[in-house]
């Protein structure tokens, strides 16, 4: 597994003393996605952490719904063994059972354009009910992000790009909610994206 890129210094630049994201931030996103699925009426059970990093969703879970089973993976074998995930490369490993949920950000802007559709395709086969996605684009590193604080060096594409994997699998529904077509959320013509 190549991974030499997320090392501690790659950690210590991205999730030091000023993370783009602190703790308290994700925690309101957590808490989100998590009230999002109860009003579709799907339970969470099982939550799958992709590329987790510092692995904030992971942790939410353990700390607020400790009856959830968590397990989270990341290739890097500095965030495995500093932050104790499964070392698992996304492109090449799917679970053998799904997830209720699965969390994926910022992961695949990382992966070339063969490797990164393969990862869909595993994340897509990882979820039951909803992923929640995000990934940088080519739109998002000119207009969206502070480009000092973000790395750029990257594999960037369009938002077009990844609907098309995502929409074999999924329905989008917005603010980086994808829910799995044959699962058990069926949503409104209004509460997704076309
Ligand atoms: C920018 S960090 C994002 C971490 C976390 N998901 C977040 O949003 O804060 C990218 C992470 O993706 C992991 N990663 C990169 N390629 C991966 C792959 N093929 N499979 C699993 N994890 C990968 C890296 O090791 C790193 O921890």
């Amino acid at each position: 597994m190549r991974n030499e890129k997320f090392d501690r210094n790659y950690f210590e630049q991205y999730y030091g003393k000023q993370p783009v994201h602190t703790v308290n931030e994700v925690a309101h996103l957590a808490t989100a996605v998590h009230e999002m699925l109860a009003w579709w009426a799907a339970p969470v059970r099982s939550v799958l952490e992709v590329g987790a990093g510092r692995g904030d969703w992971g942790n939410w879970y353990r700390t607020f719904h400790p009856r959830v089973r968590v397990t989270s993976t990341d290739v890097s074998e500095h965030a495995c063994t500093t932050f104790g995930h499964d070392r698992r490369d996304i492109a090449q490993w799917a679970p053998k059972r799904p997830f209720d949920l699965v969390i994926c950000t910022d992961v695949m802007q990382y992966l070339d354009d063969r490797v990164a559709t393969r990862a869909l395709r595993n994340l897509t086969t990882a979820t039951r009910t909803c992923l929640y996605f995000d990934a940088l684009t080519s739109f998002d590193a000119k207009h969206t992000v502070e480009r000092e604080a973000t790395d750029l060096n990257v594999h960037l594409r369009s938002a077009t790009w990844y609907r098309e994997r995502l929409s074999r699998g999924f329905v989008q529904a917005g603010a980086g909610l994808w829910v799995r077509k044959g699962g058990n959320i069926v949503l409104h013509e209004l509460e997704r994206h076309h």
